[in-house]
């Protein structure tokens, strides 16, 4: 925020969130808005989303809608600046419980979403002097989980993408980062929570499994985004930040 006269961090710029109506992709998007920027909050559900953000309905697996929506936010809100490709879906199995249909409907979402919605950005990031793409991965993209085979590709592809991107447009003044959120309190994980037969036993075993003894939440995570997409961030591309709660990085005695 403006603070001693000094202009808002993203003061003029204009960002993108998919999957802005819930959880994470939603703290950031208003995250982005406190901090100065004209925010286009993308789901394929808008029902949720509060002003001030601007919201386009648009599913990330439908190519012409992405193209015509990407298009017409640029149009509407003069251009894009930051890009943040946060819609993303989960599936629970090892390789032998999913078949190959829900395979391609994960990695269309996860992955090919990404795909989609960058490229059409692409002509708009170029003309920025601020351009910037924040990928959600997940935990699960550096330490291998139980029961989570195709959502663990999925992101694994979102890391790897990232840093291909990140290779591919640093010359053009695009920085490409991602962030790895271990478990987060967000109506996803609720409705998992939901789904469980002791739903406050498991609740409380997430969060006993975080070294920080909490779950993170939808915040932390959009404090991390909002920093790799900041213009302050210059130097900051092709990297992956974990806000993970210390899972990823350290194990504790027992
Ligand atoms: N919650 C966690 O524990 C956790 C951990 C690591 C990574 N993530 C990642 O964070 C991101 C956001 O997760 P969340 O927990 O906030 O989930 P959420 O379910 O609360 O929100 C996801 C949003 O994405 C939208 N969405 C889903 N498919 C879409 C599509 N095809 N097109 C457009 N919008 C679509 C949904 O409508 C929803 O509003 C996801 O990419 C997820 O993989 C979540």
């Amino acid at each position: 925020m403006s603070e001693g006269g000094t202009r808002p961090e993203f003061d003029g710029l204009v960002a993108v969130v998919t999957g802005a109506a819930s959880g994470i992709g939603l703290a950031t998007a208003l995250e982005l808005a406190a901090r100065g920027a004209t925010v286009a909050a993308v789901d394929r559900d808008t029902a949720g989303v509060p002003e001030p953000l601007h919201a386009y309905e648009c599913d990330v697996t439908d190519s012409a809608g992405v193209a015509r929506t990407v298009e017409r936010i640029a149009a509407d809100l003069g251009g894009i600046d930051v890009l943040v490709n946060n819609a993303g879906i989960g599936a629970q199995g090892t390789v032998a419980d999913n078949d190959a249909d829900e395979w391609l409907r994960v990695l269309d979402v996860n992955v090919v979403g990404i795909a989609r919605m960058s490229a059409a950005a692409l002509p708009y990031l170029r003309r920025s002097g601020a351009a910037a793409v924040v990928n959600t991965a997940s935990i699960a993209a550096l330490v291998g989980l139980p029961r989570r085979a195709v959502y663990t590709a999925s992101k694994g592809a979102v890391l790897a993408l990232t840093r291909a991107m990140a290779a591919d447009h640093v010359r053009e003044g695009i920085r490409v980062n991602c962030v790895s959120p271990g478990t987060a309190n967000t109506p996803w994980v609720q409705r998992l929570l939901a789904s469980a037969e002791d739903p406050e036993a498991e609740a409380a075993r997430l969060a006993a499994r975080q070294p920080t003894g909490r779950l993170v939440e939808a915040d932390d995570v959009a404090q991390a985004i909002v920093y790799l997409a900041s213009p302050r961030s210059g130097s900051v591309t092709g990297t992956s930040l974990s806000v993970d709660g210390g899972m990823a990085g350290f194990q504790l005695p027992s």
